[in-house]
């Protein structure tokens, strides 16, 4: 049997999970649990490159993002899931890489230069921010993986990772392959009001949203804008409802509606209604995980703890030939 290759990704812990995130990313992770060995974690040292004022809720959110996880399906029977601050070498292994890295690839760094603009509520002139990278590349290259499934925004940070791991191998010796970034297609929804689905939008429906929360967010939900009157005929191809029953119903329903909203047969409260319904069916099993584990918060508890044992295991092995390498 030829060894699994070795993946690794890892989320910010900023709030809870919208069906945007499982799309985009977790719903990928969970299909990869069969074919690679996988390791996940989350970047609870990350979010305070851009948060670090108010660090109030991260204890709360780190749990509440392992519960989002396991509820949709990752497991530490197939993964490790992990905590990046509960592995302390990889502090370590920061500080070593922060000695070799040039400071004009942090600065040219696309998506560095956006979140200056994009976020300008926040001071985000500092050493750790414009770190971010660096870190990035200690937690991919401590568990030497080959690849890395991450939305095309974080792109420039694993070619940045390739780029320290090169000059780490050229000055002290062969000790970590050069990941790849994987990007896998991803369906398009965009949020109730047609935007980007973001928290901060307060657009998005998230995986933990009731029944009731999903129903009324659904019929919020903005259609095709050029039909004002029942009466219209509708557009599915620009209708974000008609995105979601893509995903949710089944094929022949979604071929009826489709020409029922074309000839106006069908109205957008109604055909709202039917998604919704296919969605919360969707999501009941996640829901029905999460209040297991919610239960359980203990159970939680020990995942996070033996996940990051594990992680630190491979971490220390990393560690000691790196110290070797550079004779430190
Ligand atoms: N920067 C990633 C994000 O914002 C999170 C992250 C931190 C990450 N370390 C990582 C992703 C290592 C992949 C690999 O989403």
């Amino acid at each position: 049997m030829t060894e699994k290759k070795r993946i690794l990704s890892g989320m910010r812990p900023t709030g809870p999970l919208h069906l945007g995130n499982f799309l985009g990313a977790l719903s990928n992770w969970v299909e990869m649990q069969d074919s690679y060995d996988c390791f996940f974690f989350i970047a609870d040292w990350h979010a305070l490159t851009s948060d670090y004022e108010n660090t109030d809720f991260i204890s709360k959110f780190i749990k509440e993002m392992m519960i989002d996880w396991l509820s949709v399906g990752l497991t530490p029977k197939k993964s490790t899931l992990f905590v990046q601050s509960l592995v302390k070498e990889t502090a370590e292994l920061y500080l070593l890489l922060s000695m070799i890295t040039p400071v004009p690839w942090l600065e040219r760094n696309p998506t560095y230069k956006d979140q200056i603009v994009q976020l300008n509520n926040k001071d985000l002139s500092t050493f750790g921010f414009l770190g971010y990278p660096v870190l990035q590349a200690a937690d991919i290259i401590m568990y030497k993986a080959n690849g890395v499934p991450v939305g095309v925004d974080q792109v420039p940070h694993v070619e940045i990772t390739r780029e320290i791991a090169r000059r780490f191998n050229y000055l002290y010796g062969d000790v970590f392959p050069e990941p790849e970034a994987i990007l896998t297609e991803t369906p398009k929804i965009l949020g109730i009001d047609r935007r980007k689905m973001s928290k901060s939008y307060d657009n998005a429906i998230f995986m933990s949203d009731s029944p009731d929360e999903i129903s009324t967010k659904v019929a919020r939900m903005i259609t095709d804008p050029q039909r004002a009157r029942r009466s219209d005929p509708g557009n599915p191809d620009v209708c974000n409802v008609f995105s979601f029953h893509k995903l949710y119903t089944d094929p022949d329903t979604v071929a009826e509606i489709d020409s029922q909203c074309r000839t106006a047969k069908i109205g957008c409260v109604e055909c709202k209604k039917i998604m919704a319904r296919n969605l919360i069916k969707a999501l009941e099993p996640v829901r029905e995980k999460r209040q297991y584990y919610e239960a359980r918060m203990d159970l939680v508890e020990d995942i996070i703890r033996e996940g990051s044992n594990g992680a630190r295991a491979v971490a220390q092995k990393t560690m000691e030939e790196v110290r070797a390498a550079v004779k430190i």
